[in-house]
């Protein structure tokens, strides 16, 4: 595999090689790598290594930095089946995939993104305007406001994982079909199960349908429901809490419930291990 990340990825490593040799300092060496740019000559999107290897990437047409992983680094003819994919694996089968016909009109695929290890995971619909040109869920209208109703709880972004029920943009945005929500189910399935958040907000009917099929989101949102060890919490979309003026302050209210959503569901998870007949702990009082 020859190609422009891997080239910049030794460039790097050239300056790490002139700090070990004594050449230039420590902070010489991070400012340098720092200031080093990368200009993917397919999307035009901007790149940067950081000294510590993480990869960040401000896609075109948008001004923020954010933490994401080149898919031409991971190898496509090395992808083993779905449900035994890790994200970056996921990212690099969804960027190419046509299971469905909604491949042959996007610009580009939206894996989704964000903390690895989240407590929080939200689901969305599907890319729209911006997302398929940036290739990154919830940048556009929706997303800002996504973004405030995070800062109103003391999450950022990157706490969560943000991810799609279909991973590339419906024409016109109009609404997901059946075949094209069974087609991309697997991905997501698979993404639910290596975060494995403590709580997963639906935004919008399609995701809430995998959990509450035909509730109506008037009725049920914001109250949680117990999924093993799990909460899911039907949230209207943020796109429609915008269009709504009627629903803005409760989407506001919903996301205040959150972070002792997140607790109530830790604590789940600790009674469960607690109790594991399997543990030692457990196995020593016999
Ligand atoms: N709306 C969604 O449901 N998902 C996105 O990623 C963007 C807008
Ligand atoms: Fe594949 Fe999902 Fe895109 Fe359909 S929407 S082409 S299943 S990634």
């Amino acid at each position: 595999m020859s190609n422009q990340f891997l080239e910049f990825q030794d460039q790097v490593e050239a300056v790490k090689r002139r700090c070990a040799n004594g050449e230039i300092t420590d902070t010489e060496r991070d400012d340098l790598i720092r200031q080093m740019r990368l200009e993917d000559e397919v999307w035009g999107d901007v790149w940067m290594l950081s000294p510590a290897g993480d990869w960040f990437r401000k896609a075109k047409g948008s001004d923020s930095w954010l933490g994401d992983y080149p898919v031409a680094l991971v190898d496509p003819a090395a992808l083993p089946p779905i449900p035994q994919m890790d994200l970056r694996q996921i990212a690099r089968a969804v960027h190419d995939c046509t299971r469905c016909p909604l491949h042959s009109e996007r610009t580009r695929a939206v894996p989704g993104e964000g903390n690895s290890k989240a407590d929080l995971m939200l689901i969305g619909e599907g890319p729209g305007f911006h997302e398929d040109r940036q290739a990154r869920p919830f940048v556009g209208a929706s997303g800002k406001f996504l973004d405030e109703l995070l800062g109103n709880i003391g999450y950022k972004r990157t706490d969560v994982f943000i991810a799609n029920v279909v991973k590339c943009r419906p024409p016109k945005n109009r609404d997901p079909q059946p075949e094209e929500l069974e087609a991309c189910q697997d991905y997501l399935d698979r993404q639910i199960e290596l975060v494995d958040p403590k709580v997963i907000v639906t935004l919008g009917r399609f995701s809430m349908y995998r959990y509450f099929p035909g509730a109506s989101i008037s009725k049920i949102h914001g109250q949680p429901k117990r999924v093993g060890n799990r909460l899911i919490v039907p949230m209207f979309h943020p796109a429609a809490a915008l269009h709504q003026p009627k629903w803005r302050p409760q989407i506001i209210e919903d996301f205040e419930k959150l972070p002792q959503f997140v607790a109530d569901a830790t604590s789940f998870t600790q009674a469960k291990d607690e109790l594991d007949p399997d543990s030692a702990e457990q196995l020593s009082l016999f």
